[in-house]
């Protein structure tokens, strides 16, 4: 972890240097970013000087050792301190840059004339709008160009940059160079594919609540519970879309029919598909529960959208308890200073009893090239991080009925290159690593990374309604982490008016639900095998799914009675 007494250090030489035109020396902040321009993206041409870059300066957070500790602390059942989260404030007392940090790089944006900067409670991050011209020289290396992919534009540096050796000790990246948009894309398999398409009628919200046994009554009913959809990048939904969705697929049970806050700019003529998605789902399971959406459309065009609802996050005393992202990005694509970053923020909203979801994406265990005809795995962040619960995806083992559950051949996952497994999964990995009866090459993933996914749901022929059509056949763990979500926030709604606190980081309690005697709280499922390379020694095949815990659909999916039982104890000890 960071060393405390960084901020005891008393100097700012670097400015000083600068200021009597001394030459310093420069370092490279992520030095094993990949800086290749993804498929879909196209140059357009360098920027003039004068034109406007918005850029995220991560600076470097105190005491991140403790809250690694408190996050343990409050999400483990066993310990005194579970649920006993931190607000906002708290958090900011815990974990704030120290002054030396601050001031340091204040300085030094000054030094440059950059003024135009806004920062968050947590003050971990600032946020700042410059001219390209001045960030070139800000950031030694950087060259700024545009890349067009569709509708979206982006600004980006595709050379890597560098901060003088004294702020390399104060700031953890700098957002908004490097890193693309990534692209969602849920899928439409049914489209072409007469034989699956003819009969099936297709999941939709009375299918999902009769297959995960929700029964009428189960809706939300506490007035301070929330959740949350995160959704980035021209992805819009539309209230209309909902308020149909629910008029033609909301019977049966109550619910609302529109979502109560978004965060972030919002509207456009047309509704996307993955973003109609989102709502409808969470909000299907999650009945009768408030909903917002965090929405970062590209509008800026230079910004991150991940960032953005990161950023948003650290700046909202009061946010949804659960949040549900379906984003991801090629964890080999991606400097190790970012991840770890991302991870503390993941610990921040941990530390707050935040639940956060991610789809476990849709490629299954993932593939690229190591070496000249040699393949590895592909592993997915933020998918891999230890402080997310991730969510792969299954499909009716019988797909005219509702039948019990097989691997969705899509459901992604696999083992982090980059974080440790963390003790919560050891058990479980172990058991899954020694008992599964065919495993694919060694050299192929990393057995003692974090493994993923932690649970499943349908992720396949689902219903949406998006520019007021109803569309069949959608897929993806883009559909299955909204109907997690919602089933957690129905918990935290029973939890709430017993007066407990909500469930926050899932990941150690789920993990101990098998050996408590709950091991009906979901669905295990045994069956399938997921994709990944298309070579001679795997043949496309990656993981396959076994009894208990296994990488492709984690521990299963939701029986809710049972789940609500596990995690609402009958007698409340005071
Ligand atoms: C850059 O931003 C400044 C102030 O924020 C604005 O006055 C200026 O017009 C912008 N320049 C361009 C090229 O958009
Ligand atoms: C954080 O919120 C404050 C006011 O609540 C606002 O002034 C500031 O711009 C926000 N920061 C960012 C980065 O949006
Ligand atoms: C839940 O659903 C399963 C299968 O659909 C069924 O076997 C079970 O009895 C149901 N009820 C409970 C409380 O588990
Ligand atoms: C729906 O939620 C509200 C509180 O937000 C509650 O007053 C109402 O009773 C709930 N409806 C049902 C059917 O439980
Ligand atoms: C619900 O919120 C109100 C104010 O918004 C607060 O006074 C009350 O204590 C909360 N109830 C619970 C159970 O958290
Ligand atoms: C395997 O994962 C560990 C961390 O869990 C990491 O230190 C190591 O570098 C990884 N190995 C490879 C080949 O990526």
């Amino acid at each position: 972890m960071r060393p405390i007494s960084l901020c005891h250090r008393v100097s700012s030489l670097a400015a000083l240097l600068l200021c009597l035109g001394v030459p310093v020396q420069c370092v490279f902040l992520e030095p094993d970013q990949s800086l290749r321009v993804p498929e879909g993206w196209t140059f357009m041409g360098c920027l003039a000087a004068s034109d406007n870059v918005t850029l995220t300066f991560a600076l470097k957070q105190q005491r991140v050792d403790i809250l690694q500790d408190l996050v343990e602390r409050v999400s483990n059942p066993d310990c005194p301190l579970y649920g006993m989260y931190l607000t906002l404030e708290e958090l900011t007392a815990l974990i704030k840059p120290c002054s030396l940090t601050i001031s340091t790089v204040q300085k030094w944006l000054q030094t440059f004339g950059i003024g135009d900067c806004q920062t968050v409670q947590t003050l971990d991050f600032l946020w700042c709008t410059m001219t390209v011209g001045t960030a070139e020289k800000l950031l030694p290396g950087s060259e700024f160009s545009r890349y067009v992919n569709g509708q979206k534009s982006v600004v980006r540096s595709l050379v890597p940059y560098k901060v003088y050796e004294e702020l390399a000790d104060h700031i953890d990246f700098v957002g908004g160079l490097h890193r693309f948009p990534m692209e969602r894309k849920v899928l439409s398999r049914g489209w072409g594919n007469p034989h699956q398409g003819s009969f099936h009628l297709g999941v939709m919200p009375s299918i999902i609540r009769q297959r995960y046994n929700l029964s009428v009554s189960d809706v939300g009913s506490s007035s301070n519970n929330s959740q949350a959809c995160a959704q980035f990048l021209e992805q819009y939904f539309h209230q209309q879309d909902l308020a149909e969705f629910m008029q033609i697929f909301g019977g049966g049970f109550s619910h609302c029919s529109r979502v109560d806050r978004v965060v972030g700019p919002h509207g456009g003529p047309k509704a996307g598909l993955e973003a109609s998605l989102d709502v409808e789902y969470i909000m299907s399971t999650g009945a009768n529960i408030s909903t917002w959406v965090f929405s970062n459309p590209g509008r800026y065009e230079s910004q991150e959208p991940f960032m953005d609802w990161l950023l948003s996050l650290s700046n909202l005393s009061s946010v949804p308890w659960v949040h549900t992202v379906s984003y991801g990005d090629d964890e080999d694509s991606l400097s190790v200073a970012y991840m770890e970053r991302i991870n503390v923020e993941f610990m921040k909203a941990a530390a707050r009893g935040l639940t956060i979801l991610f789809a476990s994406g849709d490629d299954g265990a993932g593939c690229r090239t190591v070496g000249k005809g040699i393949h590895a795995f592909r592993p997915s962040f933020p998918a891999s991080s230890p402080y997310v619960t991730t969510v792969g995806g299954t499909s009716f083992k019988n797909p005219f009925q509702v039948t019990c559950e097989v691997t969705d051949y899509i459901s992604g996952g696999g083992f982090s290159n980059v974080f440790p497994m963390p003790d919560y999964q050891v058990a479980a990995v172990k058991h899954y690593l020694m008992t599964a009866s065919k495993l694919p090459p060694e050299s192929y993933y990393n057995s003692s990374g974090r493994a993923y996914p932690d649970i499943a749901a349908l992720s396949d022929n689902y219903w949406v309604v998006t520019n007021r059509i109803p569309i069949p056949w959608v897929s993806g763990t883009s559909a299955s982490t909204p109907v997690f979500g919602g089933i957690l926030s129905l918990i935290n709604d029973k939890r709430l008016q017993k007066g407990l606190p909500p469930l926050g980081f899932l990941n150690p309690a789920l993990y101990k639900l098998h050996s408590s005697g709950n091991s009906s709280a979901l669905f295990d499922v045994t069956t399938g095998c997921h994709l990944s390379c298309l070579d001679e020694k795997v043949q496309g095949q990656g993981f396959c799914a076994a009894p208990l815990w296994d990488p492709v659909t984690g521990w299963g999916t939701p029986n809710f009675p049972q789940l609500l039982r596990a995690f609402l104890p009958e007698r409340v000890s005071v």
